[in-house]
This record gives structure tokens, sequence and C-alpha cells, in this order.
């Protein structure tokens, strides 16, 4: 009996150390962690510059109350901006990503005076509060897929598609450029997405990207909104900026910082710039950069992917291989043969955890940009195998 309060399905319950992209449970089994914790440890689990900077930093201080944010979070703050493109714009550190996409999406309505924010409705944006409700009051859901009937976005009929949006109403638009929250690995059309951002701003409207999932590497660039033509005004960010240590952090531009600071703006939060969280993000920054991380992850991932693309050509029961950089997604034909479900027990039978998503009949893949290629191939060859025998069981 666990006392563990079910919030999620409860899989294995003895994993007791970390090694990079290794797992250990108390037998002293290894596992291979494809899915970086929730898709966080980004340098892999216990980097030990990152360690380092947490044991330092725990011995000076670690949480200060809130009128007294530390040289550290200047400097860590800095260092946000940097990387996102914003310059001499301002930001505030947080603790997961959840608070950073909701306190953007306040700080965009109380700038633009707009209460309602598009999306697309793939997109995952918080677990509670109005990004997690995502009520039809304070939010316009656009699915891609079929808003302008089939595959109209996707097949590049943005006019139709942006014709239902009220866009004389909307002060933001939130774009989760990993469409990743949902599981799916289906990653929004650059045309729409960039035609949206256009009418966005004609309406003075803010652009707010979600990169909790798919920022500090995750796809292949630093941010994922990297890969569309489009100058977010706020970045929300998570996971990976605190490499498993839960810090996350709010940046905008400058003319938004201002706008918002001029309404007296309040949030009270507790751990708001605490020095061990902008340590952390500090050190992870620092590290990404030193390392060329970014850049061997897109490398690596590039080799992953044409490695499942294999596996689409070889294999009937796949149906799709897609991924960018560090985040893929294999999904599979529905059949009794194999289901995800299946698929994803028989890898963690075989020392692999890798995400599992039934609805879209997908595998994920998250791992570390550390990740070894051997580990890579290992797991290719052990899903060549399931999918062989499911295929010869038919
Ligand atoms: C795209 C995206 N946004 C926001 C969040 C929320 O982050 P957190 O779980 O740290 O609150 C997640 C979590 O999975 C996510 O995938």
């Amino acid at each position: 009996m666990t006392r563990i309060l079910k919030c999620h399905d409860i899989v294995k319950t003895d994993f007791v150390r970390a090694d990079n992209c290794y797992l250990y449970d108390s037998t002293g089994r290894r596992y291979v962690d494809f899915e970086s914790g929730i898709w966080s440890t980004a340098l892999g689990h216990g980097h030990p510059r990152v360690q380092q900077a947490i044991r330092a930093q725990m011995e000076k201080v670690s949480h200060l109350g809130t009128r007294y944010p530390s040289a550290l979070a200047e400097e860590a703050v800095a260092d946000v901006l940097e990387i996102v493109g914003f310059g001499d714009g301002k930001g505030v550190f947080l603790s997961s990503g959840s608070e950073a996409v909701e306190f953007a999406v306040l700080a965009a309505r109380r700038t633009t005076g707009k209460p309602l924010c598009l999306t697309f409705s793939s997109s995952y944006l918080a677990a509670y509060g109005s990004a997690g409700g995502k009520r039809a009051e304070e939010w316009f859901a656009l699915d891609w897929n079929v808003c302008a009937g089939g595959d109209a976005c996707a097949g590049g009929d943005v006019e139709r598609c942006l014709s239902g949006i009220p866009f004389e109403r909307i002060g933001a638009f939130v774009f989760e450029p990993g469409g990743s929250g949902s599981g799916f690995v289906r990653f929004p059309p650059g045309d729409l997405v960039e035609a949206i951002a256009r009418r966005i701003k004609r309406e003075q409207g803010l652009i707010v990207a979600n990169e909790v999932t798919t920022g500090m590497g995750r796809t292949g660039k630093w941010f994922g909104f990297q890969h569309y033509d489009i100058q977010p005004d706020v970045v929300a960010l998570g996971k990976g900026l605190g490499n498993g240590y839960p810090v996350s952090a709010v940046v905008m531009r400058s003319d938004v910082a201002e706008r918002l600071e001029a309404g007296d703006f309040h949030y009270a939060q507790s751990h708001q710039n605490d020095p061990l969280g902008c340590a952390v993000a500090k050190e992870v920054i620092a590290t990404l950069r030193d390392g060329d991380w970014i850049g061997i992850g897109n490398a690596v991932g590039a080799g992953f992917l044409a490695g499942l693309r294999q596996l689409e050509a070889k294999h009937t029961l796949v149906k799709e291989a897609r991924g960018r950089g560090m985040l893929l997604g294999l999904e599979l034909h529905p059949s009794d043969r194999l289901s995800v479900q299946s698929a994803y027990l028989q890898l963690l039978e075989r020392g692999y955890l890798v995400g599992c998503y039934p609805a879209g009949h997908v595998l994920r893949f998250d791992p570390a940009l550390t990740i070894d290629r051997e580990d890579i191939d290992h797991l290719l060859e052990s899903l060549d195998r399931i999918l062989e025998d499911a295929e010869q069981q038919g």
C-alpha cells in the first residue's frame, strides 16, 4: 500500500539514484531515462556543475524575501534576457512552469486590457488557473487541424483558418511551439503561426511564448519559437531552466515591463527570485553554452529521428516518426497486435523509460541533450525487435 496520493499512474517506486541519463533502482538495475524526468533534465540528472552550484549557493543563502532580490537574481535575469534576445527587458524567477505561464498570461491581460487569449487547443499551458482551465470566457482555443475543415490549416488555407478568430477582443496569442503538452509531438504549421502573430501585432496584442518544454535547447535551438518567423513579447520558461530543480522564469520586452510596472502590478508568492533557483538557472545557461550542448543535442536528435524514420519505413505498425532536436515521437497505427501501452511496458522491461500517450498512439522521447548515441542505438534496436515480434504475430 502506498501513501503517495494517486494523481498519476504509478509504475515503479524504487528509483534510488541517477546519473546523467541513467536511473538506478534499489536492486542496482540501470534504466535509460528517455523522458528526462518530465522533460526537465536537459543536461542529464545530477550534472556536476549544477550540483556544485546548488551546494555552493546553499552554503550562502537559498531564500530571500521578495523585497530583497539579490545581485544573483539581477545576473540571472540578464542571462535569460540575453538568450531570449530581449536585451533590456525585465524578468522574474518563479517556481514551476505552470506558474510562469499563468504569470505571463496575467501580465498580458494587465498590459493589453483585453481579457481574451488565443491559443491552440492542443497546447498544454498549465496545471491550474486561467491557462489551466482555458475557459471560453477567457480563451479562444483554435484547433489547427479542423478549424476550417479537414486539414485546411496544415494544408495552407490560412486565411480561412483566421476568419473565425475575434482578433479585436484578443490581448495575447499564447503560443506553445511544441504542440507538446498533449504529448503528441505535432508542431503547429509555420504559415499559420506567423499569420496569427502578424494579426495579433496589428491589433496591438502580445505574443507570449510558452517555452516551458520547448526551451533550453529541447528542439535543437535555444527556444521553440525560433523555428518560426515571429517575435514574442513575453516568454515563459521552466523545466530545463532548472535541470530538475524547480525554478521557472518569465521575461518580457522592456516596453511590456514598463506598461506592467506603470499599472502597479503586484504578485504575491513566497519564492520569487530565490537565490538558489537563480544560481541554478545561471549555471544551467552557462553549462549549455560552454558545452555547446544545444548544437550537440540537435545533431544527436537528427540521428535519432533518422533511426525512427527507418523504423517507419520498415514496419507497417508505425504510422509516422517526427521530431525536432531532442523532442521526438513515434506514432503507431492503432492495432490489436501492438498498443503503445504494450510497447511502453516492453521497453520498460528492457530498461528504457519513454513517454506513452495512448490517446494519440504516440511513444515520445525527450532525452537529455547529453545522452550517449549508443543508448539511442540500443533503444532503436529494442523498438525494432518489439515491432518485428508484433508484426510476426499478425
Ligand atoms: C508546454 C508546457 N507548458 C507548461 C507546463 C507546466 O509546467 P509545470 O508542470 O512545471 O508546472 C508543461 C508541463 O508539462 C508543459 O509541457
